[in-house]
Order: structure tokens, then sequence, then C-alpha cells
């Protein structure tokens, strides 16, 4: 006997209700006045993943009464996890048209997440007319690789994307102007390439030509951390990227990046990132599937998520 099966209708992410379970989903949302889409996309606890927006054309305002800004063409938003969403087509214009993506970032690119231009836990930027084709081009582009069904797709969009993080703080006007210092950066190449000794501000003044109190004040200055405090963040955040590629004892981990004593490695590493190394290695190791099977799957906090 034949049975017609009911029609499989799609979620669509551009609905409330679509659950983003995956790593990585691209679209773009065209608003028009009075259309279908035309409401404000409401999600009070923001998402589980990042979302980075682009309006292409008209204005959209983000949230309401006295924290209300707008966006026009050229802007980028970045809503970092749990940030309230609250945007929609400005009243004043007759249609907001933006790219967005949803991601789940790679633990390495944190850097780049953390942007200048910050606005009620939003961060923005806004492009020069010059870089908008470039910047439209790598959101379509990214949209069109992760659909394309080929076998590394979703690795190349989050490639893409990770090369649009990029760009994005390299045209960062204000992360220029901010780590001017040619004796700045070179102290963090210079600290960089020697995380796993110990090396003293003295070493690293002698190595810039400065008095070691003069580096610690313009270092200070530029990059808005002490010296050794942005010393231990880099040690994190390369233990972070060998225990996720690599396969080495947590110890030799720890004396990679300059700790030699194994408990001291691992209390320093649970205070800035909440969780032991094992548990960080064993959480990342499952990370595709079981994140997904875990943590994606659950029920979205609000129905427009
Ligand atoms: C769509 C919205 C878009 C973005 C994605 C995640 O529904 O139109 O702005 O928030 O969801």
């Amino acid at each position: 006997m034949y049975h017609r099966l009911a029609p499989v209708t799609q979620p669509n992410p551009l609905l409330p209700g679509y659950p983003f379970n995956a790593w990585l989903v691209a679209g773009l949302t065209p608003i028009g006045a009075g259309d279908s889409l035309d409401f404000f996309i409401d999600r009070p606890g923001g998402m589980k993943g990042y979302i980075i927006n682009l309006t292409t054309a008209g204005r959209g305002q983000v949230f309401s009464g006295e924290r209300a800004f707008d966006c026009e063409p050229g802007d980028l938003l970045l809503f970092p996890p749990q940030t309230p969403h609250f945007y929609g087509r400005s009243p004043g214009s007759d249609c907001w048209h933006h790219r967005w993506i949803y991601f789940r970032p790679r633990a390495y690119w944190s850097d780049w997440l953390a942007w200048e231009e910050e606005k009620h836990g939003v961060g923005r930027l806004r492009l020069p007319e010059r870089l908008r084709g470039e910047f439209d081009r790598l959101f379509a582009n990214i949209e069109q690789t992760h659909t394309s069904g080929r076998r590394f797709a979703e690795e190349l969009a989050m490639n893409l994307l990770e090369r649009l993080l990029l760009r994005a703080v390299e045209e960062d006007p204000r992360s220029h102007q901010k780590i001017r210092d040619a004796r700045v950066i070179e102290a963090c190449q210079f600290i960089t390439g020697n995380l796993a000794g110990e090396v003293k501000i003295d070493d690293v003044a002698n190595h810039v030509c400065l008095s070691p109190s003069r580096l610690a004040h313009l270092f200070r200055e530029q990059m808005g951390v002490n010296l050794l405090r942005w010393r231990e963040d880099q040690r994190i955040i390369r233990a972070r990227l060998l225990l996720q590629t690599t396969q080495e004892p947590i110890a030799t981990v720890g004396r990679l990046v300059g700790y030699d004593d194994q408990l001291y490695f691992s209390r320093v590493f649970r205070k800035r990132v909440g969780v032991s190394p094992s548990d960080f290695r064993r959480r990342s190791l499952d990370a595709h599937d079981a994140l997904v099977a875990l943590e994606m799957w659950e029920l979205p906090r609000s129905a427009n998520e």
C-alpha cells in the first residue's frame, strides 16, 4: 500500500523557534516595512553562541528606550553569548537588510572577539565605504560554503569566518591607535616567543631598549593590563590550544607554557578558564558530537531562539 507522507516543513532561521544547534548558521534577513519579517527579534536571554551582523540596506534599531541605537549600512555588530537580542527595522526606515552569522567560536578566537567599541554589551565597528563590498562578499561566501554540501563545508565556513573576524580586528581603527608603539609590539613578541621560560621584566626591557619602569608604564597604557598579567593570558591561551590540539600530558602542557609545577598550572588554569585542564581537554575532545548532543540540543531559553 502506498502512503503519502506529509511534507516535511524545514525550520526557518528567520522565524522564531529555530533551534540554533550547530557551530555555525548564516543568513540574510531582508526586512521590509509591513512584510512577514517585520517584527523585532526578541531574545531576552541572548543566545548560546555569538552573532555577528552586517547591515547592508536601510536602518535597524537595537534595543529600546534609552538604550536604543541605530545601525546603518556598513555597521558590523557583535552580540556575545547571553547578551540580550532586541532588534528590528528602525521605525524611520522602510527596510532593514542584514546579513548575520551565528557561531560558536574556536577557543583561540577569544582575542578577536573583544571589540574595542561596545554599546550596551554589543560590539560595534563601522566599516568605511571601501570595505563594505569585501565584508558583504565574505558573509555571502560563508553562507554559500556552509550550505554547499561539500565534504568540509562547516570547516571551510569556520575558516572563512576566522578570516572575517581577523579582518574586522585588523580594520578596527581603535585597535591601531591603541598599540602604536613598536617597542610594545616587540615586547609582546618577545614574551610570546619565550612563554616556556622564566623571562624577567628586566630581560624584556633590555630587549626593547627601555628601562623596566618605562616599559611597565608604556605596556599598561597601551595594552590595558600589566605585563605579567598579559603573559599569563598568553600562557593560558596557548595551554588551551595545546590541550585541544595535542595529546601531550597535562604536566607537559604546563611546562610548555611556563609552569613547571603542575598543581600551580592547574590552579591558575582553573581560575582563568573555570574548569581544570583535564576537564577542558575532555570537553573539547568530545566537542563536536557531544556538544551538539548534550548542550546545543537543549530547549532554547526563549521562544525566539
Ligand atoms: C534571525 C534574525 C537574525 C539573527 C538570526 C540568528 O531570525 O533575523 O538577525 O538574529 O536569527
